[in-house]
C-alpha cells in the first residue's frame, strides 16, 4: 500500500540479497523507519519485540529468518535450531508455526549446498503468496459489503467496526480485515470505519488509523469500551476483525478485547465477520479456548503508554500508581457461535467445522 506516494511492502529483500528490511512498525504512526535484520538473532528480536507484528507478517519474517539462517549455515541441525528459536518468539500466531514447517519441510530433502538459495527463493514466494491470499480476501469480502450497502445503507457509509490492526501492516500488503474496506473504497461504495484504539499496545490508534488516514478511508478513532454502545444505537453495520489463529471448528484467536466485541455484536443484531487466509488456520485444534496458548506479555505494557511528547519526542508516560501490579493477555478466544462468517481467500465459511471443511476439503 502506499507510503505518501511511494508503494510499500511490509518486508522485502534487502539489496545485498543477503538481510531483509522491514517497517520498524514501534514508531507509527510518528515516524517512519525502515531497518534491516542481518541475522536470526535481529529477526528473533523483530518478532519477539513487535517490530513486525500481525499473524500473516510474522510468518513471513520466519521465513526470512530461516533464509538467514541457510546462508550462515545450511546443516540439519542449524535448520531444527533455528526453528525452534524463532518459534519461541511469539505463540500465539499460528503463522509463525505455519511459515516455518513449510519452509522446513521444502528445506529437508535439498542438498545442504542448495538450501539457502532456495530458502530465500520460498520466503519470497511466500510473502507473494499472501499478498495474493489478502486480494482474493479483499474480493470476497467486498461482495458483503456491497450487499450491505445495497440492502441496508443506500447512499449512505456503511460503517464497519474494526479491533486491533489487521491491515496491510499485519501482513505483506492488504491486510486480512482491511482488504475489503480499501477494495469497497476503490469501488467507490462509501464506507467509514470505527478503528478501536486496542490497549494496551493501541495498534487500532497508532496503526490502523495510521493505514486509513494514508490511503483517505474515513474513519473515527474510538476508545476500546465504545463499541457496544455504538452498537446499540445502531451506529455499527458490521464488524471485520483479523485473527491470530482459527481452529478447526471456527472458534478464533484474536487481539484481546475481540471477545467482547463479539458479545456486543450478537446482542445487538450486528453481522461479525473475521477475515483470515488459510495459513491461520489450526487444522489440530478444535476448542479454541482450552487449546490455544494465549500469550502474555509484560504488565509495564498495560502501566505506561506511548506516545508523542510536546517537544516531538517519542516518550512513555506511566498511567498507574507505582507498585500496582499488571496483567497483560495479549489474545483471547472468540468461540465459532458468535461469528457471522469467515472471510477466507476462498469465500466465506460459515465458523464451523462443516463451513471450513467445505471450503478446504483437502482438510477432511
Ligand atoms: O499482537 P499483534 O499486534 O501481533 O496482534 C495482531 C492481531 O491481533 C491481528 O488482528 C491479527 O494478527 C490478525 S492480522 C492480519
Amino acid at each position: 500500500m502506499k507510503v505518501g506516494e511511494k508503494h510499500y511492502h511490509t518486508i522485502w529483500l534487502n539489496a545485498d540479497g543477503r538481510s531483509v528490511d522491514i517497517i520498524d512498525q514501534r514508531w507509527l504512526p510518528h515516524e517512519f523507519r525502515i531497518v534491516t535484520l542481518k541475522t536470526v538473532a535481529d529477526v528473533a528480536v523483530a518478532i519477539r519485540d513487535m517490530w513486525v507484528r500481525g499473524a500473516p507478517l510474522i510468518g513471513v519474517t520466519a521465513a526470512y529468518g530461516i533464509a538467514i539462517a541457510m546462508a550462515d549455515d545450511p546443516s540439519d541441525r542449524h535448520l531444527d535450531a533455528v526453528w525452534e528459536e524463532l518459534n519461541e518468539t511469539r505463540p500465539t500466531a499460528i503463522n509463525l508455526r505455519w511459515a516455518l514447517d513449510a519452509m522446513r519441510q521444502f528445506l529437508r530433502p535439498l542438498p545442504a549446498e542448495d538450501r539457502a538459495e532456495a530458502a530465500y527463493r520460498r520466503a519470497g514466494e511466500i510473502a507473494e503468496e499472501d499478498v495474493e491470499l489478502n486480494r482474493a480476501i479483499g474480493a470476497n469480502g467486498l461482495k458483503i459489503i456491497r450487499e450491505i450497502a445495497a440492502t441496508k445503507k443506500p447512499g449512505e457509509p456503511v460503517n464497519i467496526l474494526t479491533h486491533c490492526n489487521a491491515g496491510w501492516l499485519a501482513t505483506v500488503d492488504y491486510g486480512t480485515a482491511t482488504a475489503p474496506i480499501y477494495m469497497a473504497t476503490e469501488a467507490g461504495i462509501p464506507v467509514h470505519v470505527y478503528v478501536d484504539e486496542t490497549r494496551p499496545r493501541n495498534q487500532g490508534a497508532q496503526l490502523t488509523a495510521w493505514e486509513l488516514n494514508g490511503h483517505g478511508v474515513p474513519h473515527t478513532l474510538i476508545v476500546d469500551n465504545a463499541g457496544g454502545h455504538l452498537m446499540q444505537h445502531g451506529a455499527v453495520d458490521m464488524v471485520i476483525v483479523g485473527t491470530d489463529r482459527t481452529t478447526a471448528n471456527g472458534d478464533v484467536c484474536n487481539k484481546i478485547g475481540t471477545y467482547l466485541k463479539a458479545l456486543a455484536a450478537s446482542d445487538n443484531d450486528v453481522p461479525f465477520y473475521v477475515a483470515l487466509p488459510s495459513p491461520t488456520i489450526d487444522w489440530t485444534v478444535k476448542d479454541g479456548v482450552k487449546e490455544i496458548p494465549i500469550e502474555e506479555r509484560t504488565g509495564d505494557e498495560v502501566s505506561f503508554v506511548q506516545g508523542r511528547g510536546p517537544d516531538g519526542a517519542i516518550i512513555s508516560v506511566r498511567v498507574s500508581p507505582e507498585g500496582s501490579p499488571s496483567a497483560n493477555p495479549a489474545f483471547d478466544v472468540t468461540p465459532a457461535r458468535l461469528i457471522t462468517g469467515l472471510i477466507t481467500e476462498r469465500g466465506v465459511a460459515t465458523a464451523s467445522p462443516q463451513g471450513l471443511k467445505a471450503l478446504f476439503p483437502e482438510r477432511s
